[in-house]
Formats: structure tokens, sequence, C-alpha cells
């Protein structure tokens, strides 16, 4: 049985079905993974524009290379990895999508149920206060400030965006509620991730280890493919149009 249907079968079969995604989920639309052949780490360095001390050290620097991510993403559509995720919701399939992007195309792809473990790109966050603003980039906001670092409204202080730096801990209840659905759901559909980055990485295998099938969707071996119980080595987006019409004749 070919893969896709192998997939699909366990899919019609499940009660529970969870999406983890990773940055490959989005490289159909053109925005840039992070590590592997044209990854932004091989470019750029994240100690210089992904961490705290980052951002103290020189926030202008940090805040125009995420004008300049917003922008590709503005600039980008949802591909059919993201649309067919947002089907496979409303027909009832899948629970939710755990995502580790920021780049919020599950939700422009009609996706409600996204859990973003490593925030939202759209995000300002302040800080000082509890002052946080997402912007709607298809309103064109949050793609270029008066002044860099834009300021508080509120309070003053400079606004960041609100994603995760490397260091810093993912929001609780995200991540509270991501460990509770690999905990719960019957098949785990692992798409366009390295699993090179914690706790994201562990939460195939806690799915796993509560007797989940996980299925990956990735051109390349990573880190989970050993304990993948069927591997789709293709492009997460034709790969879920092909998942689409096995579902549809299942
Ligand atoms: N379809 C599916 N997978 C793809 C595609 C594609 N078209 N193109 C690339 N990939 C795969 C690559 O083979 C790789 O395994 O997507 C994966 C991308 O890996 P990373 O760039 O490491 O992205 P990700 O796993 O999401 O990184 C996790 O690291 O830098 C941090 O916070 C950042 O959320 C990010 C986290």
């Amino acid at each position: 049985m070919k893969p896709i249907q192998e997939a699909a079968r366990h899919i019609h079969r499940a009660d529970t079905v969870v999406a983890l995604t990773g940055a490959g989920a989005s490289a159909d639309s053109g925005i840039p993974t992070f590590r592997g052949k044209d990854g932004l780490w091989n470019k750029y360095d994240p100690r210089e524009l992904a961490t705290p001390e980052a951002f103290a050290r020189d926030p202008v620097k940090v805040w125009k290379w995420y004008l300049w991510r917003r922008k590709k993403i503005a600039e980008a559509q949802p591909n059919p990895c993201h649309t067919t995720l947002a089907w496979m919701e409303r027909e009832g399939i899948l629970d939710a999508v755990v995502t580790q992007n920021v780049d919020g195309l599950h939700q422009r792809a009609g996706s409600r149920h996204v859990i973003e473990l490593h925030g939202n790109i759209w995000t300002d966050e302040c800080t000082s206060c509890d002052y946080e603003r997402t912007n709607d980039p298809e309103a064109g906001e949050g793609l270029e400030y008066p002044e860099l670092p834009p300021k508080c409204p509120e309070c003053g202080a400079p606004l960041r965006p609100g994603v995760v730096w490397f260091g810093e801990p993912l929001p609780p209840d995200a991540l509270l509620r991501a460990q509770e659905l690999a905990r719960e759901c019957d098949v785990m559909l692992v798409i366009g991730t390295s699993g090179e980055v914690r706790p994201a990485a562990d939460l195939p295998i806690l799915a796993k280890s509560h007797g989940a099938t996980v299925i990956e969707i990735n051109p390349s071996e990573t880190a989970l493919s050993p304990i993948a119980d069927v591997r789709i080595p293709q492009r997460a987006a034709p790969a879920m149009e092909e998942l689409r019409k096995a579902l549809e004749e299942a």
C-alpha cells in the first residue's frame, strides 16, 4: 500500500487526529525554513536576531529582520498543506494544528483550532506592561512603524515581536494544551519539521508513547523519522493534496 493510502487509512480509523507543523509546511508558500539547504540559520546568526540578548543589544536590528520576515509572509499565500488541514478540521477529521510556525498561515487558510507554540510574528508585545496587539497583515498592519523599536501605547516601553526566542519559555497554556493533545491523539501528522527544537520535538515522542500512530510528511529524513510509523517522503503541499483525495475516497 502507498504511504499516502496507509496514512489515510490510519486517519480514517482515528478518533483524535492532531497535526504538528514546522517551517516545511510553509516552504511551499515561499517562506524560508530555518535549517537545511536555504535555511535562514545558514544566512543569519540566530544569536544575533532571535534571542532576548540580541534584542537588548540591538532592538532596531532585530525589528528590521522581523519586519523583513513579516513582509515576506504578507506577500505569501497559504498553500495546499494549510488549506487541506483547514478542510480536515471543517470535515471533523482533524482536531487541532499544533504549530511551531509564527507566520499565521494556518489561520489565514481557515484553521480555527491552532496552537502556536512559538508565538505569532504579527503580535506586538510590550517589554514592560502586559499590552499586546496582533496586527492584521491583510489590512496592511504591522509592516512599518514611525520609529524602531515601536513604543507601547500604554506605557511607552519598547514593543517586541510576540515570538518565542531561543532560551525563552514557550507560552505555558499552549504547551500544556499541546502535550494534552499529544497524549490523547490516535494519530499525529508531523509535517515539515526537522525535529531539532524541544519541547516541540518531544510531542511526537509523547504521542507515540501513548499509543498514537505517527505519520511524517517531509522530503528529508529527520530526527523524528525513526519513530514514524508512516513516512511520506514528499513536499507537504503535493502530499497533502494527495492525502485529501485519499480521504475523500475513503
Ligand atoms: N514540505 C515539507 N517539509 C519540508 C519542505 C516542504 N516543501 N521543505 C523543507 N521541509 C522540511 C525540511 O526537510 C526540514 O526537515 O522542513 C523542515 C524544516 O526544518 P527547520 O527549518 O528546522 O524548521 P522547524 O523544524 O520548524 O524549526 C523549529 O526552530 O528556529 C526555530 O523557532 C524556530 O519554529 C522554529 C524551530
